[in-house]
């Protein structure tokens, strides 16, 4: 069966990219809203004078990495730059929202690996990596000092005044979050347990600290002062946010009244909630949201709808679009209908696992096991440009969300730790065999980055023959190596992951198995990656090159680990499409 033709392909991926793909990251001075966008060519931020002309205005004359949320009525918004070609070396830049030009918001300050950050409207709290150590820092206007190390992952995600609070990730329980609260000013760190549970986020406002608990199976909200270790439940005015029974958050945050506004989830659906209050919005999944001037404004996308912004009035119950980037109608056709499915693993366990159906392929047709990254990431009812760009080629896209992934309770994303390449590839088998076994796929591929490169790579060496071929994109394939070119938050990343059992990495490691390669492997590297390096890559590659292993390979020059421009995402997604529209056009296999 002839699928689309390579020119279909490439002009497929091109519309794709160029939808443009709004958020709402703050509300500025003057009413207005900071709206990063995936236009022009890749992410940049805009001020939206919504209320006013309508007009978006560019801030950013660079590259952006990523933004921090700005406090409401913000004249300055601030954001990370990478100055190293990928390598993730990152400085804060500051600009105005009112005057054109960039500046750098704490000259003396190196780059370095910024994990987490945020703004206080003076100082900026922020955690980065060095090669040595992974530490909070604080900086404003000139100034910047080092505030205190946190031996693991310390992730900032709020200020307020003295007091920065965020999640910490210490060696001692792998993978558990703890309430982080630093002191800036004196330069000390406390932790909190979260008795039982994993704390993901926490914000501050009025001297009180709010934050989620993920627990079992179900996360809530806890209040902390954080003069104190006193903390209790949250009880808010409306109770729609504990019905809708939460598994996790997507977004906390305090308008200056001090009303909380909450994005929860729970199996890959979000709702928006405004003091325990449910908004109305469409579904799917939501990003942050914002109190206009008693509306709400939010972000929204789902497996068909790419992220636009919403306005939503409580009172009335309207939901009216603000910006949305419009989906080209032949898309409409391509993007067959998605769902929400639950697959048997080998202990019993069920896998979540999202479907996006091609609507261009038989059922049953050629399908993608398309494998997340992180672990600790999930797939979910949002918009996902490979995803549609695979269903657009003609494949039906099925994305397990294996042990490890977060959104289904602390229980299920804990069980992962000491078993990487263990009963999460079995996840990924089991929804495999699914896709086969239930009439959606007649063959099917495996397809992932960073972890779910590594994941590629353990099926193609693990399980041969269980895919027809496989892609693995920024993937991982020797533990030790990689733990020698990681830096501190990596290495301690890994030793989280492992539960510190470094006796397992070569064990778990695709090139132990180089010999056990038979289905045909294409693998796509960033040239400057410093979260998955490629030079282990390059050895994996030599020892198929001598084991006469058939392989293709494509190194990204110019890029790093994450993909912020169009030209980035061409460079990983064009290869990918065109190894499995080839694999899947040879008659009787590859
Ligand atoms: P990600 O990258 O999948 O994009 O989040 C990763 C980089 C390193 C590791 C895992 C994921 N690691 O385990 O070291």
């Amino acid at each position: 069966m002839a699928g689309p033709s390579y020119r279909e392909i490439v002009g497929a991926l091109e519309e794709i990219l160029s939808i443009e793909r709004f958020n709402v990251g703050g509300v500025l001075a003057g009413g207005r809203l900071l709206v990063p966008a995936f236009r022009e060519g890749g992410v940049n931020l805009y001020s939206y004078d919504y209320r006013g002309s309508g007009g978006l205005a560019k801030l950013n004359r660079g590259r952006v990495n990523w933004h921090v949320e700005p406090p409401y009525g913000a004249r300055r918004v601030v954001f990370v730059r990478d100055v190293a070609r990928g390598r993730e070396q990152g400085v804060l830049v500051r600009v105005d929202v009112d005057r054109p030009g960039e500046e750098p918001l704490a000259p003396g300050l190196e780059p370095m690996r910024i994990i987490g950050a945020a703004d206080g409207g003076v100082t900026v709290a922020f955690t980065a990596s060095t090669g040595e150590e992974a530490a909070v820092y604080a900086a404003r206007e000139g100034e910047a000092w080092r505030v205190a190390s946190a031996p693991g992952l310390p992730i900032v995600t709020g200020v307020e005044g003295r007091f920065a609070v965020g999640v910490y990730l210490a060696p001692d329980k792998p993978g558990v979050g703890r309430l982080l609260v630093a002191d800036l000013e004196e330069g000390s760190l406390r932790f909190k347990e979260a008795g039982g549970g994993s704390v993901s986020h926490a914000v501050i406002h009025g001297g009180r600290v709010v934050y989620a608990v993920e627990a079992g199976e179900g996360a809530e909200l806890r209040v902390l002062d954080p003069a104190s270790t006193e903390d209790a439940e949250l009880s808010l005015p409306h109770r729609d946010l504990e019905a809708f029974k939460p598994v996790a958050f997507n977004y906390l945050g305090f308008t200056p009244e001090g009303r909380l506004v909450a994005v929860a989830r729970r199996r890959g659906r979000s709702a928006v909630f405004v003091d325990g209050r449910r908004i109305p919005a469409p579904e799917g999944v939501h990003y942050s949201a914002y109190l206009v001037d008693g509306r709400v404004v939010f972000s929204h996308s789902s497996l068909k709808s790419p992220p636009s912004v919403y306005e939503s009035d409580p009172e009335t119950g309207e939901v009216r679009v603000l910006l949305s980037g419009g989906k080209p109608g032949w898309l409409d056709s391509r993007l067959g209908e998605s769902a929400y499915v639950e697959v048997e693993s080998f202990d019993g366990s069920r896998v979540p696992v999202f479907v996006l159906r091609s609507g261009s392929a038989p059922e049953p047709g050629p399908a993608v096991v398309l494998v997340h990254g992180g672990p600790f990431s999930e797939y979910a009812d949002e918009w996902n440009v490979t995803a549609a760009s695979l269903a657009a080629a003609g494949f039906h896209v099925v994305m397990p969300n294996y042990r490890g992934s977060t959104g289904y309770g602390d229980e299920w994303r804990l069980k992962i730790i000491g078993d990487p390449c263990g009963g999460e590839l079995e996840d990924v088998a089991a929804a495999a065999r699914w896709a086969l076994e239930s009439g959606l796929a007649s063959r099917v591929y495996v397809m992932g980055y960073s972890y779910g490169g590594y994941m590629a790579f353990c099926a193609l060496t693990r399980k041969p023959g269980l895919f027809r071929a496989g892609v693995a994109g920024a993937g991982i394939v020797d533990w030790g190596e990689m733990y020698e070119l990681s830096d501190a938050a990596f290495k301690g990343f890994i030793d989280l992951l492992f539960a510190g059992r470094r006796d397992l990495w070569a064990e778990r490691s695709p090139a132990s198995y180089v010999d056990n390669l038979r289905d045909p492997l294409c693998i796509i590297h960033p040239q400057n990656d410093s979260r998955t390096p490629l030079k282990p890559v390059l050895r994996f590659m030599e020892k198929a090159l001598e084991k006469g292993k058939s392989f293709e390979a494509h190194i990204a020059p110019d890029m790093g680990h994450a993909i912020t421009t169009m030209e980035e995402a061409v460079k990983i997604l064009l290869p990918a499409l065109l190894f499995l529209a080839r694999a899947e056009a040879s008659p009787g296999g590859p």
